[in-house]
């Protein structure tokens, strides 16, 4: 399975902090935002990831990542040029996908959740069709929004509705088959000029290929589009991480916690980094040493 991290748009919401920079480089608590999405990607199992931005923050992304090897994953990069939409992924990542199934993450989504990996499993098993999930949330009008029938069958989704009929909204989290790349160029753009991953989904849903998977209470998933929800976040990952000592999105971690890098290349990445994060990343072979 591959995987894509979309990390474009203008984010004229943040205006002017991302004015200058692109909004998925900015800090969350002690990491760049990309970090979050990223270490769910690894979390999955996937090791093939293309990142998805703007031509001015791709050599950014690449001081970042380089090309993965440093992470025992391979990160490859391409340039959206115009923010033409989500769905718009698949066709600049078609040789990219070559005719495998796709998993998509929204390079601003933060997700967090003890049984999330057994969720990405499921997701992952699913061979066929499309899987997205479903969290609960205040404000369901800004985002995708799942209409249920009385038994909970979904109906339909919506983008961005008016008045929404559930306050079940769709994260940016999608595994696709194949077919993700062909129905992303049938599409049309959407009235505000976008192709759109809500009108992708509802072609799985007519075809009874969706799956819709609803993440409960105990999860968080958690938006970094406004002033207010990027400081929420990052005071949300501060308190869990100051709390229990462990890190929320630590791609080293992941990487090393995955078998994809040694105990000497963790020790490498962690000197390079002379914070309290380094310290961390430290902190994890040391206290393997003592375990019982
Ligand atoms: C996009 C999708 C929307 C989804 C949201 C999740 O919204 O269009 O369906 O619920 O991501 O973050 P946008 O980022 O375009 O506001």
């Amino acid at each position: 399975m591959k995987g894509i991290i979309l990390a474009g748009g203008k984010a004229t919401r943040l205006y002017p902090i991302t004015k200058g920079v692109c909004k998925q480089l900015l800090p969350i608590y002690d990491k760049p935002m990309i970090y979050y999405p990223l270490s769910v990607l690894m979390l999955a199992g996937i090791k093939d990831i293309l990142i998805i931005s703007t031509a001015d923050a791709i050599p950014q992304f690449q001081s970042l990542f380089a090309d993965g090897s440093d992470f025992g994953i391979k990160v490859s990069y391409s340039v959206q040029e115009k923010p033409r939409g989500i769905a718009e992924a698949f066709i600049i990542g078609e040789s990219f996908i070559a005719g495998e199934n796709v998993a998509l993450i929204l390079g601003d989504n933060i997700f967090f959740g003890s049984g999330l990996a057994g969720e990405l499993k499921k997701a992952m098993a699913q061979k066929e069709g499309a899987c997205v999930f479903g969290y609960y949330v205040n404000d369901p009008q800004r985002y995708g929004v799942i209409n249920f029938d009385e038994n909970h069958n979904v109906l339909s989704i919506q983008e961005k509705p008016k008045v929404h009929k559930s306050h079940w909204a769709v994260t940016g989290l999608y595994f696709y088959d194949r077919k993700v790349v062909r129905i992303a160029k049938e599409i049309l753009p959407s009235k505000r000029g976008e192709l759109e991953i809500t009108d992708v989904n509802n072609v799985y849903l007519k075809n009874n290929k969706l799956k819709v998977r609803l993440l409960g209470q105990g999860y968080a998933w958690l938006d970094t589009g406004t002033y207010d929800s990027l400081i929420d976040a990052s005071m949300f990952i501060k308190t869990i991480e100051d709390r229990q000592g462990l890190k929320i999105g630590c791609i080293e971690e992941a990487a090393y916690r995955k078998g994809y890098i040694s105990k000497d290349k963790l020790l490498v990445l962690a000197n390079a980094v002379k914070t309290s994060y380094g310290n961390y990343l430290k902190k994890i072979l040391e206290e393997e040493k003592y375990a019982v």
